[in-house]
This record gives structure tokens, C-alpha cells and sequence, in this order.
């Protein structure tokens, strides 16, 4: 059987649901009559980028890539590597990557390089959660919501060993064990 962690809410629902609002205020702002690519990062990001899209009232696509690391566990900063792509094109295409977290920034960094590869006309980053203390490598995030912690954090979408994706307030895991 799993362990129990004690969990201690950090974001409430509402909480988190003003802060994808506004970055969608953000979004529409700059991307208006563009229809952009966002493309969202699996698994962390599905909950995140399905809210954010309910509030962008203008054409745009929705893609999704998912990349695996060797030796992670729970930690990020192994070698990065996609194992399933994009269905579409994204070159002369705005594209926006959502991502639930900015961690190490080694996830955002390599999607940058790969996306930048395939010359779309602009490539830009959309953040629920920033945890800025863990960084290894310089992210840029243009649309940036919460910042996080040195903490493990769980829910809406980010997961502890795959479990508590699904609760809709962010906790802090108190006893990672
Ligand atoms: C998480 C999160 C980000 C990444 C950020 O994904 O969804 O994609 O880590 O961490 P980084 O900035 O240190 O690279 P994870 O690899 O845990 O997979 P998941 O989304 O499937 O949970």
C-alpha cells in the first residue's frame, strides 16, 4: 500500500482558477486573431490547460507532448526525451507551451529547443507555478501565475508518485518520507 503524506493546502481553488484567469486575460490580450498553438506539456499540465482554454473566447488549437527523463523518481533532472510528439505543424504557427510547473526549468528549456528547431513565428511560455529556488537552467516565462515554495506540490494536475492529480486545491506534501 502507499504511504499517506500529510498535505497542507498552499492554493485554493478559487485561488488558482483568479490566477488562470488573468493569465488568460494575458493570452487574449497578445493573441487575439493569431490562432496560437498552446501546446500543453503531459501529464501535469492537462487540468491546467483545460481551464485556460474555457476562458480564450478566440480561435486556437490545442496539441499536447509528452517527454519522459531517465532517473527522475520525484525529483526532475534527468536526460529529457519525446515520446509523443505534436499531430501538427508548428513552423511559421504562435506557439504557447503550458506547463503546470517550472521546476528545474530543464523541461521548459528542452521544449523550448524543440519546438524553436521547427522556426515557429513566435514561441512563448505559460506558467501556472514557478518554483524559482530550484532552478539549473534560465526559463523565460511570459505568462507566469504562482510562485511556489521549495516544497513538493501536489494537486490540479501535479502529481506525488502519480497520485493527487486529481484534487482541485495545490497542497504542500508536509511528509515526503
Ligand atoms: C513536471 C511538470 C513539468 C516538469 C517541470 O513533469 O509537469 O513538466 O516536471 O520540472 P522541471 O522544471 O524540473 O523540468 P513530470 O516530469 O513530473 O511529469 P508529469 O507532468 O507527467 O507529472
Amino acid at each position: 500500500m502507499s504511504s499517506q503524506p500529510k498535505l497542507s493546502l498552499l492554493f485554493t481553488k478559487d485561488e488558482i482558477q483568479a490566477t488562470v484567469k488573468k493569465l488568460a486575460a494575458e493570452i487574449r490580450r497578445d493573441y487575439l486573431g493569431k490562432q496560437p498553438i498552446l501546446i500543453g506539456v503531459l501529464k501535469g499540465s492537462f487540468m491546467f490547460l483545460a481551464d485556460l482554454i474555457r476562458f480564450l473566447d478566440f480561435p486556437l488549437e490545442v496539441e499536447f507532448i509528452r517527454l519522459s527523463s531517465y532517473g527522475r523518481g520525484r525529483e526532475s533532472a534527468g536526460k529529457i526525451k519525446v515520446v509523443q510528439g505534436l499531430q501538427s505543424k508548428v513552423k511559421g504557427r504562435h506557439v504557447l507551451v503550458v506547463e503546470d510547473i517550472v521546476d528545474t526549468g530543464l523541461t521548459s528549456a528542452f521544449v523550448l529547443d524543440y519546438l524553436g528547431k521547427k522556426k515557429p513565428a513566435s514561441l512563448k511560455v505559460c506558467a501556472l507555478t514557478d518554483k524559482p529556488s530550484r532552478r539549473q537552467t534560465p526559463v523565460n516565462i511570459d505568462y507566469h501565475g504562482l510562485t511556489v515554495p521549495d516544497k513538493f506540490i501536489v494537486g490540479y494536475g501535479l502529481d506525488w508518485d502519480e497520485r493527487f492529480r486529481n484534487l482541485p486545491d495545490i497542497y504542500v506534501v508536509e511528509n515526503e518520507g
